[in-house]
């Protein structure tokens, strides 16, 4: 039996050293695209976006359509697993998730994990809309936020500065808040199993905020959870790899890849090649890391950095990604000249 994988990003994720490195970008799908402004028009609210499994689908599908990327990420958000087990949510413009704050156990006893089901389903059904569809050398990639993640946005009542909320419920009263990560862990299993079994044949774990943790806290809310995670994965699937991002955790993103059981790890663009070759590589493979404004700026220094990323981290399993998502100034042509450069060195 030949279980190699045939994708590109499914043999690099395997392991494998490509001759270039297959790509796909964080938030390859939104504003910075005119197709996707105007399918948003159609809509008056993000969620409802997100829960229309026809254009969620048609989302994921329109930037591989353009720039043929490797992995085709589902279209949805972080924030549907909140959202699915009832926390009340609201997408402004111009200010971002807007969410009803839980502050203490009273307000975990108003999630109810047993109900999240009809508000997944939206979701589980675009991932089998574009798993029905996708070309035979892209992978569809499903994806969740992390337990820690998740719970700022839930906590802090949306994005926050200095997490004074969750990082004082953590200080104070760690036992309340591990019932709110518990919840989120099986909730976090749900989601991705779920996305697995409509058809997505990778995982990534956005853990935007896990920078912001002292290594006590990384190891508990971030290690922890994401280990507990990819387990109950393992025990139910095989050859789907798990992607982890813990976006700023410098120096703890050698624990992280050592101790978390995921099988490649998200850069993000201050983590130095060199040490994610001789820290990192040898746990898992290594996925990113161009500084999404270097993307939209373009030009020679857009040139020179995917250049050198080639040389440094080309030398093993990579996959090329940026730092973080897509800004929504960058230029979509800058996206068609990457393409370029990553299929041909020196080609523009
Ligand atoms: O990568 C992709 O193309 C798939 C889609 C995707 C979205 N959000 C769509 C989206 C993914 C993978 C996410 C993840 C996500 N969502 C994260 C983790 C990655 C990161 O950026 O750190 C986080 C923290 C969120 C929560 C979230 N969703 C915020 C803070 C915001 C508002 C700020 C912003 O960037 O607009 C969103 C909204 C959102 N999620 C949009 C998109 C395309 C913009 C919605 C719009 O069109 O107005």
């Amino acid at each position: 039996m030949n279980s190699r994988p045939a994708k590109p990003l499914l043999r690099a994720l395997a392991g494998e050293t490509m001759p270039s490195p297959p790509w796909w970008l964080m938030r390859q799908a939104g504003r910075y695209l005119p197709e996707y402004r105007a399918v948003r028009r159609q809509v008056s609210d993000f969620l409802a976006l997100c829960s229309n499994p026809i254009l969620a689908a048609e989302l994921t599908l329109q930037p591989v359509r353009r720039y043929g990327m490797d992995g085709a990420i589902l279209f949805s958000d972080i924030l549907m697993l909140p959202y699915a087990l009832g926390q009340p949510l609201a997408f402004r413009e111009g200010e971002g998730p807007i969410l009803e704050p839980i502050l203490d156990a009273s307000g975990i006893g108003r999630l109810d994990l047993a109900r999240a089901g009809p508000r997944l389903a939206p979701v589980f059904e675009a991932v089998n809309r574009v798993a029905a569809v996708l070309g035979p050398q892209t992978a569809l990639i499903g994806f969740a936020g992390s337990p820690w993640t998740v719970a700022t946005y839930m906590v802090e009542g949306g994005a926050s500065r200095d997490f004074q909320h969750i990082k004082g419920w953590c200080y104070r009263d760690p036992a309340g808040f591990a019932a709110l990560i518990e919840l989120l862990i099986e909730g976090t299993i749900m989601v991705l199993t779920g996305q697995i079994e409509a058809g997505a044949e990778v995982v990534q774990l956005f853990d935007s905020w896990a920078g912001v943790l002292p290594e006590a806290g990384f190891e508990r809310w971030v290690i922890g959870p994401t280990a507990r995670i990819a387990a109950a994965l393992r025990l139910k699937f095989h050859n789907h790899p798990i992607v982890g991002f813990p976006r700023g955790a410098g120096v703890l993103y050698e624990r992280y890849a050592k101790e978390s059981g995921i099988d490649a790890v998200g850069l993000d663009h201050s983590v130095p090649a060199d040490f994610a070759v001789a820290r990192l590589r040898p746990f898992a493979t290594v996925q990113g890391n161009l500084d999404p404004v270097l993307l939209a700026s373009g030009g020679a220094a857009l040139e020179e950095a995917v250049a050198a990323q080639r040389r440094t981290l080309g030398g093993g399993p990579w996959v090329f990604n940026l730092g973080h998502g897509v800004l929504p100034e960058t230029p979509p042509e800058n996206v068609a000249i990457l393409a370029r450069l990553l299929a041909r060195p020196g080609a523009v």
